[in-house]
């Protein structure tokens, strides 16, 4: 006889749901320091990712002050070699209202599908972390700008760009304002066969 399934009713798969559904990009942020210990535990979920060939491909860095005044700099160096001086300083004024700086790398592979599964799994172990803070109340923001690419970038984390790369600039931090978001109805995007 076949044993029917656990209930899939409960309150608790309800509320992960809700977490899951729940969790927004957010861009304004409270001035409330987020306590290191929940980031540590975030960092620590993240870790818990699936990740084939158990390589655990990723790093994480989380800059100090001094560390984010250096990434502010540049930032403002970046822009203002693109796009002028006023864009740049209103840029800079911008990243440092952000509370929670969290950078995520991946190793390097010269094996195509290696590179691939340990990106994907660096991105799993992202959606961990910005999940665990989201359940505790806390917002993110993943950001894969020019910076993220650039060699002062690395420079600065200490990090050698030619063994890893970076999947993330993740802020995060009390939201201000949390964005509403919408999705594509899942008939759009499910498949079923027989
Ligand atoms: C790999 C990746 C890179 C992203 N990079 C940026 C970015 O550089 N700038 C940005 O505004 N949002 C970035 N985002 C966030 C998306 O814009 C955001 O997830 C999307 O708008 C959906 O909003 P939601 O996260 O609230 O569902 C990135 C997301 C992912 C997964």
């Amino acid at each position: 006889m076949k044993k029917a399934p656990p209930s899939i009713e409960t309150q608790e798969l309800r509320e992960f749901g809700e977490v899951l559904r729940g969790r927004r990009t957010v861009n304004l942020y409270l001035q409330t320091p987020v306590p290191e210990e929940l980031v540590r535990d975030a960092v620590k979920a993240a870790t818990w990712a699936p990740n084939h060939h158990l390589t655990e491909p990723w790093r994480f860095v989380l800059p100090g002050e001094r560390t984010v005044e250096k990434i502010l700099d540049l930032c403002q160096r970046i822009v203002s070699e693109k796009k002028g001086a006023d864009l740049a300083l209103h840029k800079r004024e911008s990243w440092s209202q952000k509370p929670g700086w969290l950078i995520v790398t991946c190793r390097r592979s010269d094996d195509e599908l290696r590179q691939n599964e340990d990106y994907a799994a660096c991105s799993a172990a992202v959606q961990n972390f910005m999940l665990y803070l989201w359940k505790a109340g806390v917002g993110s923001k993943w950001t894969t700008g020019d910076i993220t690419r650039d060699p002062r970038f690395f420079e600065i984390l200490g990090v050698d760009q030619s063994e890893e790369f970076v999947v993330g600039l993740i802020w995060y931090g009390y939201p201000k304002l949390t964005p509403a978001q919408s999705r594509k109805e899942l008939s759009e995007v499910l498949i079923t066969l027989p």
